[in-house]
C-alpha cells in the first residue's frame, strides 16, 4: 500500500455523500418519512412490556431469530426455510449487494428508486441502469422487458417510494419470469397496496421478496426487516452473510408478540388506503398540483410553481413533508406521508388556507 492511501479513501468515500435523510424536526407533524402513526403508541407499549417479560440481555439471543422466523413464518404462511432477517430491510438490501454484486454487475432499475439503495450501489461502485418514469409517474413494462437482457440483477420497490406506482400483478410476474439473474421486489410498502409476490419465490428461485414491519406495523424505530427467498439462498444468507446476532432481544421478542396480532396492522392499513384516496382526491381540486396515483402509505405530488411556497408555509405551521424537486420532467414534486385522520386534515387545510 502507497503512504497515505487510508486519507485518500476517506477522501473518495467522502465525495459519495451518503442517504439523505430528512430533517430533525421537533414538535411536527411528521408527514416526511412514510411512518405510520395510524398504529396507535398503546400496541407499541403492549408489545414492549411483553418483550420485557420475555428478554434477558445479559445473554445473546441464541434461538431468537429462528423463533421469530417461526412467528414471521405463520403470519406470512411460508415455510421457515424460506425466511430471512435483518436490521431493517436497509440491512438486507446491503448485505445483499455488498456481497452478491460488484463493479461488473449491472442492476436494472427505476428512476426514482429508493434513494438507499441507490446510495449503496453508488458506494460499491456498482453500474445502474435506470429507467425513467414517464410524465404521469407510471414505469413502462416494456422498457424494462428490453433493457432485462442487459442487466444481472433487477431491483423494484414494489410500490415505489417516492412515486407510489406499482406494476400490475402480471406484468411484474411476466417480467421476473422472463428475467435471468437475481431478482429483488422491496414491498416495504405491501400492504397498502393490493398484491404481494411473497408466494412467487416458492417457484422461482432467482427472485428475494423483502418486507419490513416499519411501515405496516408501525415499527419503523424496531428496525426489523425479513425477506422471503429460495432455501439454498436463504441457508447461504442466514449463515454466512448475516451476522450471528442481527437484531436486539427485545426486537426480537417485540417483533414476535407483533406478528402474532395483524389485526391491528391490518386496520390501521385499511384506514391508510381509504385516508390516501381523500388526500388524492382533495389535492386534486387544486390547479396548481398535479396529484399522482399511490399504492403506498404516501402520496407525490407536483406543486410546479407553488413548490417552495407550499413547502415554507407548511413548514411555518409545523407541517413537515417530504421535498423530493425534480423528479422527470416535473419540478416541484414533495412527498406527504398519510397520517391519522386529524393529521391528514390538519394538512388539507394548512394547504386550503393558503391556495384559497
Ligand atoms: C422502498 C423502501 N424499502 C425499504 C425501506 C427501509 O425499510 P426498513 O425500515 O425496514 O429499513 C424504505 C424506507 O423508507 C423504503 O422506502
Amino acid at each position: 500500500m502507497k503512504k497515505g492511501w487510508f486519507e485518500k479513501k476517506v477522501r473518495e468515500l467522502s465525495s459519495i455523500g451518503g442517504y439523505q435523510k430528512p430533517e430533525l424536526q421537533t414538535d411536527s407533524l411528521k408527514l416526511d418519512s412514510n411512518e405510520n402513526y395510524v398504529i396507535s403508541k398503546q400496541f407499541q407499549s403492549d408489545l414492549f412490556s411483553g418483550a420485557k417479560k420475555n428478554s434477558d440481555v445479559r445473554e445473546y439471543p441464541l434461538g431468537g431469530t429462528e423463533r421469530l422466523i417461526q412467528a414471521i413464518s405463520k403470519f406470512s404462511k411460508i415455510p421457515p426455510s424460506f425466511i430471512g432477517v435483518g436490521n431493517g430491510s436497509d440491512q438486507i438490501l446491503d448485505l445483499i449487494l455488498s456481497n452478491v454484486a460488484n463493479k461488473k454487475t449491472k442492476i436494472l432499475t427505476s428512476n426514482p428508486t429508493f434513494g438507499f439503495f441507490e446510495e449503496r450501489c453508488k458506494l460499491y461502485s456498482i453500474p445502474m441502469i435506470s429507467l425513467p418514469f414517464s410524465n404521469n409517474m407510471k414505469l413502462d413494462i416494456k422498457d424494462f422487458l428490453k433493457q432485462s437482457k442487459n442487466a444481472d440483477i433487477l431491483y423494484l420497490d414494489s410500490p415505489n417510494n417516492p412515486t407510489g406506482f406499482q406494476f400490475s400483478k402480471k406484468d411484474l410476474q411476466k417480467l421476473i419470469k422472463n428475467f435471468d439473474g437475481l431478482v429483488i421486489i422491496d414491498e416495504a410498502y405491501g400492504e397498502f397496496s393490493n398484491y404481494s409476490l411473497a408466494n412467487m419465490v416458492k417457484t422461482q428461485k432467482n427472485l428475494v421478496v423483502v418486507q419490513t414491519v416499519s411501515k405496516s406495523f408501525g415499527l419503523a424505530g424496531l428496525r426489523l426487516g425479513y425477506f422471503f427467498a429460495n432455501k439454498q439462498f436463504t441457508e447461504v444468507f442466514n449463515k454466512v452473510l448475516q451476522y450471528p446476532y442481527p437484531l436486539s432481544t427485545l426486537t426480537i421478542e417485540s417483533g414476535i408478540l407483533a406478528l402474532e396480532k395483524p389485526l391491528q396492522m391490518k386496520n390501521a392499513a385499511k384506514v391508510i388506503k381509504k385516508e390516501r384516496t381523500r388526500i388524492i382526491e382533495n389535492l386534486k381540486k387544486y390547479n396548481t398540483f398535479e396529484v399522482f396515483e399511490s399504492q403506498a402509505n404516501f402520496v407525490l405530488f407536483d406543486a410546479h410553481g407553488s413548490y417552495s411556497r407550499v413547502y415554507t408555509a407548511l413548514s411555518e405551521q409545523g407541517i413537515s413533508v417530504r421535498k423530493l424537486g425534480k423528479i422527470g420532467n416535473h419540478d416541484g414534486c414533495l412527498r406527504v406521508t398519510i397520517g391519522t385522520k386529524e393529521m391528514n386534515s390538519r394538512f388539507l387545510l394548512a394547504i386550503r388556507d393558503l391556495l384559497l
